[in-house]
């Protein structure tokens, strides 16, 4: 949680258009210094210029999340250009469809290298950059309502964001047991309209807004619409009815951990 936004350090990932960009946008009008990072220096350039031109305090440099050694010389240049990180947004994606046994291992490879290898990757480099600064932090990580909600030919996808949603638990569960004020939120859009989904219903700026409310408030779970709310709840109590139809349970768990 970082109850103060303003004047807080910030790094966003796959900054340079949609969910991102939006993010980014809202948070540097806010006052927040922004390092802006994107794979696509072009669209970086143009995504960056209206922002700088506006008097927000914005750098950007490109980046590619799949490689971690990138990433850790970027969060590095995010420390010796602002002098710290409060905030880390780790937004990059990519989505590609097929049915799970028709997919190539390149096609699973790719996305689970950016959509999860990506997050990771900055975990590893943007959480211990947080935590010596020594304020008030917050991780958001972009997962997506398929970490919820699994759809037919979106299998690399689904596993990706599954996985970001079991890091950012797992992430928080660190964070809770070392005492460190830094808070973690798991960020599930719907059908957002982006270059990624041009048909997409709701404004990316919508997911920006949540995003900072959700920094405010260190909400854990952020849903930005209602898409699948239906089918969201149906997955979930079928499985926890499913431990009814456990055939031999033994004894319970004196103390569940779950
Ligand atoms: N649009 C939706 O409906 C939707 C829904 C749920 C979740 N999301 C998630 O939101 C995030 C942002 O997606 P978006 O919809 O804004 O798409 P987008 O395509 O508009 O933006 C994604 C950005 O990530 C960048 N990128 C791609 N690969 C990268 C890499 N290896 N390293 C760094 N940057 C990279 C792209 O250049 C692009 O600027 C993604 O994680 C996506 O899975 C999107």
């Amino acid at each position: 949680m970082v109850q103060r936004i303003e004047g807080r350090v910030a790094v966003v990932t796959g900054a340079a258009s949609g969910i991102g960009l939006a993010i980014a946008d809202r948070m540097a009008a806010k006052g927040v210094r922004v390092f802006m990072t994107d794979l696509d220096p072009g669209a970086l350039d143009a995504a960056v210029a209206p922002l700088v031109q506006r008097g927000d305090q914005v750098v950007a440099a490109p980046l590619d999340v799949r490689d971690a050694a990138a990433v850790e010389a970027l969060a590095g240049r995010v420390v010796d250009r602002f002098g710290g990180l409060n905030i880390a947004v780790d937004n990059a994606g990519v989505v590609n469809r097929g049915l799970a046994w028709e997919l190539s291992s390149e096609d699973w490879d790719r996305v689970l290298q950016v959509n999860l290898w990506g997050v990771i990757n900055c975990v590893r480099s943007f959480v211990p950059r947080i935590l010596a600064t020594g304020e008030e932090g917050h991780v958001v990580n972009i997962a997506s309502m398929a970490a919820v909600h699994p759809q037919e030919r979106l299998g690399p996808y689904t596993v990706a964001k599954h996985g970001v949603l079991g890091l950012s638990d797992v992430l928080r569960a660190d964070l809770l047991a070392t005492g460190a004020p830094v808070g973690v939120s798991v960020v599930m859009p719907g059908s957002i309209r982006t270059g990624m989904n041009p048909v997409g219903r709701v404004d990316p700026d919508d997911v920006a807004v949540n995003v900072m409310d959700a920094i405010e408030r260190d909400r854990a779970y952020v849903f930005t619409d209602h898409h699948s709310t239906g089918a969201v709840r149906r997955r979930l109590e079928a499985i926890l009815a499913a431990r009814d139809d456990v055939i031999s349970p033994g004894q319970p768990d004196p103390e569940p951990h779950v």
